[in-house]
């Protein structure tokens, strides 16, 4: 192997083995341990990465419960987003070479020092971005811009609702619709989750457990909003869906509160609205070339500054199972990658 091309002091662990996260079984997050691993090698069309950086989705402590429709063979190493170097390239890829500063969504294996990835996975870091906000960004900002452009086909000067505002997918949807010119009023249950949906700059915020969702989303907005986010359900959902005024688009996107909503369909059938089923996931894999050209986008739209991704904070990998944990029970706001 060339020597790599970082500066002494920086360059990535070389270790006889690895450390690694570890759902030893599906279930428990108690049952998430770190070891020592042989190190991978990058096989034929792979890439082998230095992860600097491993990005915590609330859809990580869904899986290794259980609870999350991939369910992975255990024991396995979660974590479905990295960024990191290039630190060998396998046999039959040339699109990147050793040294490059690479980022990509693997579906699990992201919290350990050094993961092989498919080389079609990966895409290069923006200059604009850290290491850390390019793990945080992969799902959050594509399934909030497949939300917004693909499936609300949100427009310049409409108005949006954000729930969950302080959460991933609230964070990406409101930086998205700022970079449309839309207006958006942030949802979300306490006042530090809604500061930050306020560094971002939205037109107004509503504290969901102290307010009315539905009359103070109409006031805001001077009659009703274009568009809702909801990444949340349960109860939060008809309150949101009522505050839509004619041809509003209701998007569903997650349950990170548990329960999901049954709403009463002449709430749909008043004001012609449309609810919209976001699964961003199902069509990345069912559509390549499509989910290629969004995250295209994005990354235009990061390179002309038009984004601004919330710096993540940064956790040892000994804290993953605390963190899935935290964000799960609702106990960490905005986001988190670990970094070995
Ligand atoms: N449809 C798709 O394609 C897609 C893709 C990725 C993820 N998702 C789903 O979207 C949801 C949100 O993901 P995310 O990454 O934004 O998660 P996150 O960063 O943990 O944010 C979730 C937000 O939900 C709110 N929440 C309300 N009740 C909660 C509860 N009991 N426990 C935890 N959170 C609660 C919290 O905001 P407040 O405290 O302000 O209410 C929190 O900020 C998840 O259900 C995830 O599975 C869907």
């Amino acid at each position: 192997m060339p020597p790599p091309p970082w500066p002494i002091g920086e360059t990535p662990h070389y270790g006889a083995t690895v450390r690694a996260v570890v759902c030893e079984e599906l279930g428990s997050l108690e049952d998430v341990v770190v070891e020592e691993r042989d190190p991978q090698a990058a096989g034929a069309g792979q890439v082998l990465l230095a992860v600097r950086a491993a990005g915590v989705n609330f859809v990580d402590g869904l899986m290794c419960q259980g609870r999350y429709q991939m369910k992975p063979l255990a024991p396995y190493v979660p974590g479905s987003e990295v960024a990191g170097d290039v630190l060998e390239v396998g046999e039959g890829v040339s699109r990147v070479g050793v040294g490059d500063r690479v980022m990509a969504m693997i579906g699990f294996g992201a919290f350990q020092e050094q993961v092989a990835v498919n080389a079609e996975s990966i895409v290069p870091v923006p200059a604009q971005l850290s290491y850390g906000q390019a793990a945080a960004f992969i799902q959050s900002y594509c399934t909030a811009w497949f939300t917004l452009a693909r499936r609300a086909q949100l427009t310049e000067g409409e108005w949006v609702l954000v729930l969950g505002a302080g959460g991933g997918i609230g964070l990406a949807a409101i930086d998205l619709a700022r970079s449309l010119d839309a207006n958006v009023i942030a949802v979300a249950s306490s006042e530090e989750r809604l500061d930050r949906a306020r560094a971002l700059g939205v037109k107004a915020t509503i504290n969901y457990e102290q307010e009315d969702l539905k009359t103070r989303a109409r006031q805001l907005s001077d009659g009703g909003v274009d568009v809702v986010v909801d990444p949340v359900g349960g109860r939060h959902s008809e309150p949101a869906l009522r505050a839509t005024k004619t041809f509003g688009r209701f998007c569903v996107v997650g349950f990170a509160s548990g329960p999901i909503a049954t709403v009463p369909l002449n709430q749909v059938l008043l004001n012609n609205r449309t609810v919209v089923g976001v699964d961003w996931g199902a069509w990345a894999m069912s559509d390549p070339g499509g989910q290629r050209e969004l995250l295209a986008e994005l990354l235009d739209l990061v390179a002309a500054g038009r984004l601004h991704p919330a710096v993540p904070s940064e956790r040892p990998l000994e804290d993953a199972a605390e963190v899935m944990t935290g964000l799960l029970e609702r106990k960490i706001a905005g986001k988190v990658v670990l970094v070995p």
